[in-house]
């Protein structure tokens, strides 16, 4: 079964897991319409990705680690969309979760996502109890308020933001716990594997950025120009284009350069380069050198 399979079945299976006869039925389709079809699914895949290069030797554990951080970001855009935060209309190249399904239910469709993607890790590590603690400690850490997305979020509440705490925190921190929990859910130690994630997803971040300032929307699927009209720090505005291709460049040597010694490193490391050379459409990247 190829990586995409296994994710859309994993993420599949979780979701009818939860969809009991019992389930309020509006709140159970507007979950299932803020996870699928999906986007990028860039976290899930990096999540296998080093659990494949760490062994894989639980592969239901793996899966249930890579679905918990997709469902926990599905949720953070939900509620990012929502209009106290980026008031977003757009998302996935539909209606966000609120325009489609109202505040409401996207309010609790965030909630929903945030609370299954933890009991889906409890499910699965039924097989390898020990193995649950420390997935659950890496999801909430990278998750909460010291220093994961909630942290991140927040930060826009604050009356001075520094651009990379800022994408260290509201983006950065998920892609570290998805390479921390693949470490975890293959048996292998998760702090080595931190920095990794965290630097692909402040690189991908600042791709975010420049396509917010040049990207055509209907291409990108979402709102363009957010970061100008809502006041946020933008890695195009402040760096200039070159300066955040460089930014870019920069953060992603640093991440491959972290990969720690495991079976699969090699293979790794060129699956992080393929995924990675695509963060920037092609014209944009032609444009950028
Ligand atoms: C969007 O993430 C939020 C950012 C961190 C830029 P993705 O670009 O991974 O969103 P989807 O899942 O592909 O829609
Ligand atoms: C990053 O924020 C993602 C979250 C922490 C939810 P953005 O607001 O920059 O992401 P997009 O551009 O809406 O996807
Ligand atoms: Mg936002
Ligand atoms: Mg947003």
């Amino acid at each position: 079964m190829d990586v995409t399979q296994r994710i859309e079945q994993a993420l599949e299976a979780a979701l009818k897991r939860a969809e009991v006869p019992e389930s309020p039925p509006k709140l159970a389709a507007a979950i299932r319409y803020a996870v699928f079809p999906g986007g990028a699914r860039i976290r899930p895949r990096l999540c296998l990705a080093v659990a494949q290069a760490c062994g894989d030797d639980q592969p239901q554990i793996s899966d249930a680690a890579a679905v918990a951080i997709e469902l926990m970001h599905c949720g953070s855009l939900v509620h990012d969309d929502l209009p106290a935060f980026d008031n977003a209309a757009t998302r996935r190249g539909k209606p966000s979760v609120h325009a489609a399904h109202g505040q409401c239910e996207a309010i609790l469709v965030g909630d929903a996502l945030i609370v299954q993607a933890f009991e889906v890790l409890a499910v699965a590590a039924l097989a390898r109890p020990e193995r649950l603690s420390g997935l659950i400690l890496n999801l909430s850490r990278f998750s909460g308020m010291s220093h994961g997305i909630i942290a991140g979020q927040a930060w826009e509440c604050e009356p001075a933001i520094a651009l990379d705490a800022y994408h260290r925190q509201k983006t950065g921190s998920l892609f570290a716990a998805a390479t921390a929990s693949g470490a975890i859910a293959a048996g292998y130690e998760p702090q080595p594997w931190v920095i990794l994630g965290e630097r692909i997803g402040e690189a991908y971040q600042v791709a975010d950025d420049i396509q917010d300032m040049l990207a055509d929307p209907e291409a990108w699927g979402k709102p363009c120009g957010q970061d100008a009209r809502l006041g946020r720090p933008n890695a195009l505005r402040e760096l200039g284009l070159d300066g955040a291709v460089a930014r870019l460049k920069d953060l992603l040597k640093n991440a491959i350069d972290s990969i720690p010694a495991c079976p699969g490193a090699a293979e790794l490391r060129n699956t992080i380069l393929a995924q990675s050379s695509r963060f920037l459409p092609e014209e944009l990247a032609r444009r950028a050198a």
